[in-house]
């Protein structure tokens, strides 16, 4: 029997120029290289200046074209995930599939679940492709998040950064197994008991406002590690796949303290574990896929690489994909 996959045909990424040291932030808040580096393993964060997230997208969407060798014509689906949109209403991937020449019609959404938001957003795409609503999509992270940053409060604004990343997906045939090429699995999960310990101050139905973020740190921290373990185990488990097969875990990148307690949580050697956290900060829906780009633009991470994402975020939302690149 015919079994459809979605194979990640393309990657890009992008980050603004602008460009924030610990050191830079020191002189905003009352912190320190030495605080920052040791808590989270941030050294510096790309920061916006006149770029909208409409102009982040594009600029990684259109990598992603590149490396995928098609045009934006050859899309059926274009769905980003953000919290930072250009505008309320309409959804910012509506924008971004007209600035790239998708064809009008195009369907086009934006996907609401703050960090998870890539890994949800690559969960539609995929059920959309193995449907046959789709056979090739563009799936985008993108954050503005030092939009939504209180720049007063030392708490949060040295955790976060601007960039985007992005994959073109494509629909192949399988066999239906754990060597198939593509998403062999993904599970996406949300606990609303958790809303109010990592969420803005404001939204547009409570205040007008987009407000700030605020969050409980230590919570977060606490279930960071366990949710991030349990979508790599779950999604393991029904892609059919062990840990010793895995290439790369490509974790949310929070704070290198989760990440590494993660990877210790699943028994896997540190050198398969991907970070590029010190650079780029926490991206929130653009963390996994700008990593995931930059890797294997830097020839780190190989097609033919099994790698597993996983990702938690504000909601509680977490969720995670077994891929074969
Ligand atoms: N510089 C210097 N001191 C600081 C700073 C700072 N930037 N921020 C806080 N402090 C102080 C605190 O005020 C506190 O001082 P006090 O003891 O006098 O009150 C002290 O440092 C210790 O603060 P803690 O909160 O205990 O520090 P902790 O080791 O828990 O680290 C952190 C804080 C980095 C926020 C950590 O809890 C964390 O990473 N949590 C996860 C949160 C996260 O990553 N959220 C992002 C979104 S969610 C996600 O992406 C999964």
């Amino acid at each position: 029997m015919k079994f459809i996959r979605s194979e990640i045909i393309g990657h890009g990424h992008y980050a603004p120029a602008k460009v924030l040291t610990n050191d830079d932030m020191a002189k905003i808040v009352e912190t320190s290289d030495e605080w920052i580096t040791t808590r989270t393993g941030i050294k510096s964060r790309h920061i916006v200046e006149n770029e909208l997230n409409s102009d982040l997208s594009y600029q990684a969407a259109k990598m992603a074209l590149k490396t995928a060798g098609i045009s934006a014509e050859e899309l059926d689906v274009v769905i980003l995930a953000t919290v930072t949109p250009d505008n309320t209403t309409p959804a910012t991937a509506i924008k971004v599939a007209t600035m790239l020449g998708a064809k009008p019609g195009t369907p086009a959404m934006d996907v609401s679940a703050a960090c998870s938001g890539f890994v949800y957003a690559l969960t539609v795409a995929d059920n959309m492709i193995r449907l046959g609503q789709a056979k090739t999509a563009l799936v985008i992270g993108a954050e503005t998040l030092s939009r939504i940053t209180d720049w007063t409060d030392r708490n949060t604004c040295v955790l976060f950064g601007d960039g985007a990343g992005a994959v073109i997906l494509r629909a192949r045939e399988g066999n239906g197994d754990s060597q198939d090429t593509g998403i062999l699995s993904t599970k996406i999960y949300s606990d609303g008991s958790h809303y109010d310990t990592l969420r803005t101050t404001g939204g547009v139905s409570s205040t007008q406002t987009a407000g700030f973020v605020t969050m409980d740190g230590k919570e977060v921290f606490k279930y960071a590690i366990n949710s991030l373990a349990q979508a790599a185990e779950e999604t393991m488990k029904i892609a059919d796949v062990k840990i010793e097969e895995i290439d790369w875990l490509l974790p949310h990148q929070a704070n290198i303290r989760i990440i590494e307690g993660v990877g210790k949580k699943l028994e896997l050697p540190e050198e398969k574990v991907v970070v590029n956290l010190a650079d780029h900060g926490n991206t929130s829906a653009a963390s996994i896929p700008l990593a995931l780009s930059e890797k294997m633009a830097a020839g780190v991470i190989k097609k033919g690489d099994l790698v597993v994402l996983t990702a938690m975020g504000a909601g509680f939302t977490w969720g995670g994909a077994v891929v074969r690149l």
